[in-house]
């Protein structure tokens, strides 16, 4: 434990999708943030006013050090062009200076899917002596707004090879929100919570969604895998993340990202966020640049 009463908690990843909220949600409560970025030149005010920010990088384990100084948890986010190896030799550094618990992004199935990283690295963690919780999230709402924004905004369609499955998307801001209980709360160390929206909803459903709010015809023309990667291909996108983006929306097509839990609304407190509230909330960023 530290000396201080003030608990310290690094936050990795932190100025990302998740990151972000997890940051805002921890600088509501009664500690000390501590933001690992790559460049704290370059944060944004929100991150700054939040509490310290550290030069952070994964690769670069001569940043590990003062990132820990004095740090009780940790958020634990692996970007996703990080290999498993650096992030687990983190995990190490963090058990050897005694940080007392680690809440580590991961993702919905990864308990059952040992061809995925997150599936080792959970194991991995477990098998150190600090105290974790696996958030294991399903997609986040925000990925429309980040690789497929340019088919919503350009050409007003939804263009992922989904088929008609379903899935529980997430608003990464509740999911930031529950990183902060997880770490500031007791009664969730050594646990895993499968964090999901309250509704599973296929991709004509969203776009359903999309084109109510938005208030202009949005459509879901069910692309094949192949089509999907071509279009990716042509906008200049590597093949491994365009296979990686198919292994993905194969499981949603297989109607695997369909489960719906209770684990937002218990750690949240409330419902977790609707899609319909995630387009609006973000209505302005679904619009071309002007
Ligand atoms: N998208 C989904 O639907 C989904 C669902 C479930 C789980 N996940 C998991 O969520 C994780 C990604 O979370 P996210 O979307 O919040 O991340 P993100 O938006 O991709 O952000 C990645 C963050 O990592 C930082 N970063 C990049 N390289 C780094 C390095 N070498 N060292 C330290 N920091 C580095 C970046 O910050 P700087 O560039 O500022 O340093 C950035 O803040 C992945 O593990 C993914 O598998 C995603």
């Amino acid at each position: 434990m530290g000396q201080t009463m003030t608990e310290v908690l690094l936050v990795t990843g932190a100025t990302g999708t998740v990151g972000q909220h997890a940051v805002a949600a921890l600088a509501d409560r009664d500690v000390a943030v501590k933001s690992g970025v790559r460049n704290p030149k370059t944060v944004s005010t929100e991150i700054a006013d939040a509490g310290a920010v550290v030069a952070f990088d994964f690769t670069k384990p001569e940043t590990w050090g003062d990132a820990l100084v004095d740090v009780d948890g940790v958020f634990l986010v692996r970007p996703p062009a990080v290999s498993e190896a650096d992030i687990n030799s983190f995990v190490d550094a963090a058990a050897r200076v005694g940080v007392d618990h680690v809440a580590y992004l991961s993702t919905l199935g990864a308990e059952k899917n040992v061809l995925i990283p997150h599936h080792r690295i959970e194991k991995h963690i477990m098998g150190t002596d600090i105290q974790y919780t696996l958030l294991r999230s399903s997609f986040f709402m925000q990925n429309l707004l980040e690789v497929h924004r340019p088919d919503i905004v350009e050409r007003n369609e939804i263009f992922v090879p989904a088929g008609r499955g379903e899935t529980s998307f997430v608003d990464a801001r509740d999911i930031g929100e529950a990183a902060a209980v997880v770490l500031t709360e007791s009664g969730h160390t050594n646990r895993a919570y499968d964090l999901t929206g309250p509704e599973a909803l296929d991709y004509g459903t969203v776009a359903t969604i999309c084109s109510d709010v938005l208030d202009r015809p949005i459509t879901y023309p069910n692309p094949s895998l192949l089509a999907f990667a071509r279009r990716m291909r042509r906008r200049g996108k590597p093949l491994g993340f365009i296979a990686l983006m198919c292994g993905i929306y194969t499981t949603a097509r297989l109607g695997l990202a369909a489960r719906v839990t209770e684990d937002s609304r218990r750690l949240l407190g409330r419902p977790p966020r609707t899609m319909r509230a995630f387009i609006e909330d973000y209505a302005a960023e679904f619009q071309a640049d002007s």
